[in-house]
């Protein structure tokens, strides 16, 4: 395995939640205590708020993400949106979400063909994988990340640092309070960091791996103590400035301890 030390990342998918108006309110509460923060930190509301979110966070280090786009550029799409169309406004784009996968129906396929839709207006990618429940009780979690990784990979041409982010979201543990055991996250990131290094050579490195499911201000710092745990994905505590600027406190914290190993 190549030795790593991607970016240290802190995102918040707002996901279908807040007014405009409390959206933007959250974001200029983010931004005073966060701005300048020694890991990255990203925002990802709803597309209705990403012009306002990046007028308050203009000029700040934190960063903006959309929850996901479409993969053509433009056409008789009634209700998406494009790449093309966020590549304006904001520095990401999450992919392949569970619950566009599970609830919207998305396929491996779809999101490969987003994947290079969004790369190709310079949009970094953070694709999100993980399995359901079943899956798990039928001990095929690493044969669905596999599936999930090489689908969303295999049509990419090349991809340079800064281009990437993983996010490993177990279903189960998505909005249930049900946390994967740190041990359980970290054995699945392992298993992605091996298999990006195989799919992707040397720019595996500079890939972060995050994980995601019920990460909240207490169970955070654990987690980050996972070697191949680089951040975190954070759905419900991300709304809240308290929970969501302790995590962020949290992985400042495990990354000062990483560098002076
Ligand atoms: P929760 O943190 O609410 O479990 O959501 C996780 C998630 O889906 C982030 O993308």
């Amino acid at each position: 395995m190549s030795s790593r030390r991607p970016t240290r990342l802190v995102a918040g998918n707002w996901k279908m939640n807040t007014s405009v108006a409390d959206g933007l309110d959250l974001a200029r509460a983010l931004r005073a205590g966060l701005d300048g923060s020694g890991v990255e930190v990203e925002v990802l509301p709803p597309f209705t708020h990403l012009v306002g979110v990046r007028d308050v966070l203009r000029g700040s280090s934190l960063r903006l993400g959309a929850q996901n786009c479409y993969a053509e550029d433009k056409g008789a799409f009634t209700g998406e949106i494009s790449p093309l169309m966020l590549a304006d406004i904001c520095d990401d784009v999450l992919l392949g979400h569970s619950e566009r996968r599970h609830v919207l129906g998305e396929s491996d396929e779809l999101i490969a063909r987003k994947l290079v839709a969004a790369r190709r207006h310079g949009l970094r990618v953070i694709l999100a994988v993980g399995e359901t429940e079943s899956e798990r009780l039928e001990d095929t979690t690493m044969a669905v990340i596999d599936r999930q990784l090489r689908s969303a990979l295999e049509k990419l041409d090349e991809v340079s640092d800064g281009e990437l982010v993983l996010a490993y979201e177990p279903v189960w543990a998505i909005g249930t309070g049900r946390t994967a055991t740190p041990a359980q996250a970290e054995e699945v990131c392992v298993h992605i960091v091996t298999r990006l290094d195989q799919l992707l050579g040397e720019v595996a490195s500079s890939v972060p791996v995050l994980y995601g499911g019920s990460v909240t201000a207490d169970n955070a710092a654990e987690l980050f103590g996972q070697p191949h745990i680089h951040g975190a994905l954070v759905g419900g505590a991300s709304l809240k400035v308290d929970a969501f600027t302790a995590i962020v406190r949290a992985a400042e914290v495990a990354t000062a301890a990483a560098e002076q190993r």
